[in-house]
């Protein structure tokens, strides 16, 4: 039977008709008086049955306990008792039965092929999720729309707007920033921490905005290019010399070092003028156009400890950021920027 066939049936009332056929036919089995009689004509159609009989089973036994029948059949002196199929089991396999004849009638069911049966009610899930979206997409544009024709400050200045951008920021960040930046944003090794408001490549929308559409060492025109020099392993500065410099990189932080390293403060303010203050600063306070990361605060993209310096000094960073003008519409690149902007608000 193929799609149409199925389709004039059922609008025909012939579907009816049978659905109430079966129900009837159902009751009438089940119905009580008429098993016993179905049991009976049952036994007389054995009766008939010239086949050789099995041996004649014991006479009816009772079990003394419980006052059942029993089958008649012992195992060591126990015997099986004769325990019918409750009536409700029967009556929920015909219901279910019942049941699953009308869904494959009413809902999409069966393959024929290169289609499938589409039922009654021509409900069909990729267009409801279809108009969902759509309605999603319709709502929406009346916040988008006013975004869209909004500046930054505008939209910040606009207690509203900020609240979808909140709502509508968390979806799209959760969808494509949070495996790198972590659910709310505070990031992980390699991965900066948007949240802490030391930002590598400035904090205003519009830097983050430029982030987020161009990325860091992409393969796009205008990409940000963040090189860190790998220092130790292109020869530029001995085993030595990076050792010192990280104790100097690690003093600006004001971290506690150890008397090896306080030995090698002098030599490593020194090698830091000469190699890294070009990126870094003099100071070591970082520069945004180049993406070098301020080395004075307790805000680590790679980590603070000896190890992590020495590692980023010596192997160098190349830290990686995708690209999302091709992959998100101008809009949500805007919303994004304004709530990656609020991720550190309530925190010192
Ligand atoms: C050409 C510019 C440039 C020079 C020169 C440079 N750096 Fe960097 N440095 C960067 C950039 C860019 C990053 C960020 C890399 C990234 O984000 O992947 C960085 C990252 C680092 C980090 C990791 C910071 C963190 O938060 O984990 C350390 C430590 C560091 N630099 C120390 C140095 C030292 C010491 C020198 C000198 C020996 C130096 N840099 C020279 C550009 C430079
Ligand atoms: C594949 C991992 C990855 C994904 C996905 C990703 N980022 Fe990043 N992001 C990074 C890395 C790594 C950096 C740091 C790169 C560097 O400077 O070395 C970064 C840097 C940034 C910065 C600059 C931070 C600063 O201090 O200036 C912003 C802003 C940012 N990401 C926002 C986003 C937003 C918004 C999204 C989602 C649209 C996103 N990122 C998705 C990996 C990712």
């Amino acid at each position: 039977m193929n799609h149409e066939t199925l389709v004039a049936f059922s609008k025909s009332w012939g579907l009816f008709y049978m659905i109430g056929l079966a129900v009837l036919v159902l009751v009438y089995v089940f119905w009580p008086a008429n098993r016993k009689r179905f049991d009976q004509a049952k036994n007389s159609i054995l009766d008939t049955d010239d086949r050789p009989k099995p041996a004649p089973m014991e006479p009816e036994k009772h079990d003394h306990i419980t006052g059942r029948k029993t089958t008649g059949h012992e195992w060591n002196g126990i015997e099986e008792l004769d325990t019918p199929v409750p009536r409700i089991v029967l009556w929920f396999l015909a219901l279910t039965t019942l049941f699953a004849i009308i869904y494959w009638i009413l809902m999409p069911a069966w393959p024929t092929g290169w289609s499938y049966t589409k039922g009654l009610l021509g409900i069909d899930q990729r267009e409801v999720v279809m108009r969902q979206v759509d309605k999603a997409a319709a709502d929406r544009a009346v916040w988008t729309d006013r975004i869209a024709a909004a500046d930054f400050k505008e939209i910040a200045a606009a207690p509203k707007l900020m609240q979808y951008v909140r709502d509508r920021g968390q979806a799209l960040f959760g969808d494509n920033c949070a495996v790198c930046h972590g659910v709310r944003g505070t990031g992980g090794p390699g991965f900066p921490d948007l949240a802490a408001r030391a930002w590598i490549w400035g904090g205003s929308p519009d830097a983050i905005a430029e982030t987020i559409r161009v990325g860091i060492n992409t393969t796009v025109d205008g990409t940000r290019t963040s090189q860190m020099l790998a220092f130790g392993r292109e020869g530029m500065l001995d085993r030595e010399q990076v050792l010192s410099v990280t104790a100097h990189v690690r003093s600006l932080s004001g971290q506690t070092l150890t008397a090896e390293e306080t030995a090698r403060l002098g030599a490593g303010k020194e090698i830091f003028a000469d190699n890294c203050s070009a990126c870094h600063g003099e100071a070591g306070r970082g520069q945004q156009e180049l993406g070098a990361p301020n080395l004075t605060d307790s805000v680590w993209l790679y980590g603070g400890d000896a190890q992590s310096v020495y590692t980023s000094v010596y192997s160098g960073r190349q830290g990686h950021m995708p690209h999302w003008s091709d992959r998100l519409p101008p809009t949500d690149i805007k919303i994004l920027a304004l709530y990656v902007g609020t991720l550190g608000e309530g925190q010192p």
